[in-house]
């Protein structure tokens, strides 16, 4: 392809693509199926990186992320970034509403909107473009976030991009749009689930997730977070409009995501309708809001309120109260996941808390357990929070009866009296019993037909705990072996002649599953969807993973010595061998297909060791680097390194060794030649 060609092709998947995000992710009407947008975003990425000279900084691939950020620049706010001032009743609203009244003569008009409860943003656009992106910081200063703002799909890099030249918005040359970053329920859920299932701490709600991830160096990992962004409040010298509604919704034409949740109010009761309402129904929203603010319209009379030095005179946040109840603690219970780790679950007395009745509470581990001093037939609080699951924030000691015995965390497993044991960097405690423990051992088959994992769908957890009740199936292989027993399993109750059909074909199906899939469906502990496909792509193959030593498997990345201790333990397991071994016999995949991790194939038979500190990339960079270009990073010097990568304060017994065997030693500029 010509370069001409290439940039016509460019300009076309870009103007595309970019159609398809709005409609998407602001509009919520998308007209295409996720693998034709991804399809046409490889393809786009593809020319990209053929005709590097025509990437543009507002190029839909910047949306998938990949830039470091080593250190956030400081920024000074053109406007200063100022908060609002709180309110907590209707009484506090009176006052505002006086306040206002007695500053500015004329008719006065509120818009109420949500107060959403995320991380505040400020983006700069200049002729359209997205050129900045700032975090609120202290109010005069904050932190340049563009890299990781621009993987945020509601977040326009260039307005109008997804349409003709002709029907793009005309825009102020310069202007700043701020508002509020955030998580979904959905998204924050299935985060936690999989650190849940991957042994790691939870994330307490979903707005410490969205600044936590908006701070972090990687963005390819910020755009898998997939943060959204309501946008609230527009900035600039001489904007085109008399008042902030109307700014607002011409900022919706030009493609910001401006939600719908906006009341004009002439009335303070009109104003206490809108905030009655949303206490009420905020539970059905899919994100969190903590109040609801109230603007004064017209920009005339907002410059004669003026501001104090921290808010606008005319403007107020409603907060909503926290929702918390006290209740009886009557009982604590232990459940036995899929992977044995424990769980200690609060049973409640049952009471009204944010809409539904709340019974149970999870008291997550040992720790918080200890550290709460909660206790058998305590009074505790209930709160709903961000959190969907409530959470128990504290014991009425007044409440204490004389007799509570302090809560002794079990010891052996509930469900087969094994012994718990509980590793050194761990917060849960595990029953080690996995080829006895029944929750387990049905976990571990839920787990391997789940549809992420060998997606055997008529293979549910209740078809699961049938088939081995009745004896058919006893760990995964077995699963493979049901066939045979076709005629028996019809005789079932509940499993006609059908639905046994459907569930042999599901099975025989899931054998062309790729292995990356495969690897995560052994269940692994701590080896997630993510990890096991960089595993599987690094390693290529079970033999080459069941034989890895530690530092082969913490030379991929993000692989960390827990999750290789966790991998060395499960092979370690005769049992485990076994089983991969039938399964090899039975056909599954056991061979990686998918492209290795690589951008260049120009360290491909190089081996390296990065040792001391570097002042240009961090440790965890140059190994990053050295598996894109295709070279093999290990941990300790042998005549079979090829290259040490020596930074300041290097290991003096590294450099003993390499001195002794004559291992070439580079610098990271010398590196950085290599690559490029
Ligand atoms: S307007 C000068 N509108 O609430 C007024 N703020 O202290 C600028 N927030 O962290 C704020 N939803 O990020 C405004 N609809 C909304 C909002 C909102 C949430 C956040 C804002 C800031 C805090 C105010």
């Amino acid at each position: 392809m010509s370069k001409e060609e290439a940039r016509k092709k460019i300009e076309k998947l870009s103007k595309e693509l970019e159609e398809h995000n709005q409609k998407y992710y602001v509009l919520a009407k998308p007209s295409i199926s996720d693998y034709n947008f991804d399809r046409m975003l490889e393809e786009l990425m593809k020319l990209e990186k053929e005709f590097p000279d025509l990437l543009r900084s507002d190029s839909p691939s910047q949306r998938v992320g990949g830039a470091i950020t080593k250190e956030f620049k400081t920024v000074k706010h053109d406007f200063p970034f100022l908060s609002l001032s709180n309110s907590y009743s209707k009484e506090d609203l009176k006052d505002f509403d006086e306040r206002v009244r007695k500053g500015v003569s004329g008719t006065i008009e509120y818009i109420c909107e949500l107060k959403y409860d995320g991380v505040a943003i400020g983006l700069k656009y200049e002729n359209g473009k997205l050129i900045q992106a700032v975090t609120r910081g202290d109010g005069e200063q904050g932190d340049d976030i563009t890299a990781n703002a621009k993987t945020i799909r509601a977040i326009p890099l260039c307005l109008g991009a997804g349409r003709d030249l002709k029907s793009r918005p005309t825009v102020p040359d310069k202007f700043e749009i701020r508002g509020e970053v955030f998580m979904t329920r959905k998204v924050f859920d299935a985060i936690n689930k999989e650190r849940e299932e991957e042994g790691e701490a939870l994330l307490a709600n979903p707005r410490n997730s969205t600044a936590g991830t908006l701070k972090m160096q990687n963005s390819a990992v910020v755009a898998s977070r997939k943060l959204d962004c309501f946008m609230y409040m527009l900035y600039g010298k001489d904007l085109p409009f008399k008042n902030h509604y109307e700014s607002m919704k011409e900022a919706r034409k030009w493609g910001f995501k401006v939600p719908d949740y906006l009341a004009k109010c002439k009335t303070l009761d009109e104003v206490f309708d809108f905030i009655d309402h949303w206490d009420e129904d905020r539970h059905d929203l899919p994100f969190d809001i903590d109040g609801v603010v109230i603007k004064v319209n017209s920009y005339d009379q907002q410059k004669v309120l003026g501001f104090t030095a921290k808010s606008p005179r005319w403007a107020i946040a409603y907060k909503f109260k926290t929702e918390t109840a006290s209740t009886i603690l009557e009982e604590i219970t232990y459940q036995v996941g899929r992977t044995g780790a424990i769980t200690p679950v609060a049973n409640l007395k049952p009471v009204a808390l944010g809409g539904t009745t709340v019974k149970r509470a999870s008291l997550h581990n040992a720790d918080i357990i200890e550290k709460l001093d909660v206790r058998v037939g305590d009074t505790v609080f209930v709160e709903k929070g961000g959190e969907i699951i409530p959470k128990i924030t504290g014991v009425d000691m007044k409440k204490r009866p004389s007799i509570a015995h302090k809560t002794k965390y079990i010891s052996k497993c509930p469900e087969c009296g094994t012994e718990l044991v509980r590793g050194e960097d761990e917060a849960k405690h595990y029953c080690p019993n996995e080829w006895g423990c029944p929750p387990q051992i049905k976990g571990a088959m839920t787990h391997f037909t789940s549809r992420k994992a060998m997606n055997i769908d008529s293979l549910g957890e209740e078809t699961v705990d049938l088939l081995y009740e009745k004896g058919f199936i006893k760990n995964i292989a077995d699963i493979y072996e049901l066939p045979k027993h076709k005629k028996d399993i019809q005789e079932i109750d509940r499993m006609g002649e059908r639905s046994v059909s459907n569930l042999l074909a599901g099975i025989e199906e899931s054998k062309q599953v790729p292995f990356e899939r495969v690897l995560y469906a052994l269940g692994i502990r701590h080896v997630g969807e993510t990890l096991a496909k960089k595993l599987a792509r690094q390693l290529r193959n079970i033999d080459a993973i069941m034989e890895a030593a530690e530092d082969q498997l913490t030379a991929t990345n993000d692989i960390g010595g827990q999750v290789a201790k966790s991998v060395i333990d499960f092979f370690a397991e005769k049992k485990n061998r076994v089983l991969v071994e039938r399964l090899k016999k039975i056909g599954l995949q056991f061979e990686s297909h998918s492209t290795p991790l690589t951008q260049s194939a120009k360290l491909t038979g190089l081996t390296f060791v990065v040792s001391g500190t570097f002042t240009k990339f961090s440790r965890d960079d140059l190994k990053a680097a050295i598996e894109q270009n295709g070279g093999k990073v290990v941990g300790t010097v042998s005549g079979k390194t090829g290259y040490i990568i020596a930074g300041e304060n290097m290991g003096p017994e590294k450099l003993k060794k390499a001195e002794k065997l004559g291992v070439k030693m580079i610098s990271e500029d010398e590196f950085e030649k290599m690559i490029k």
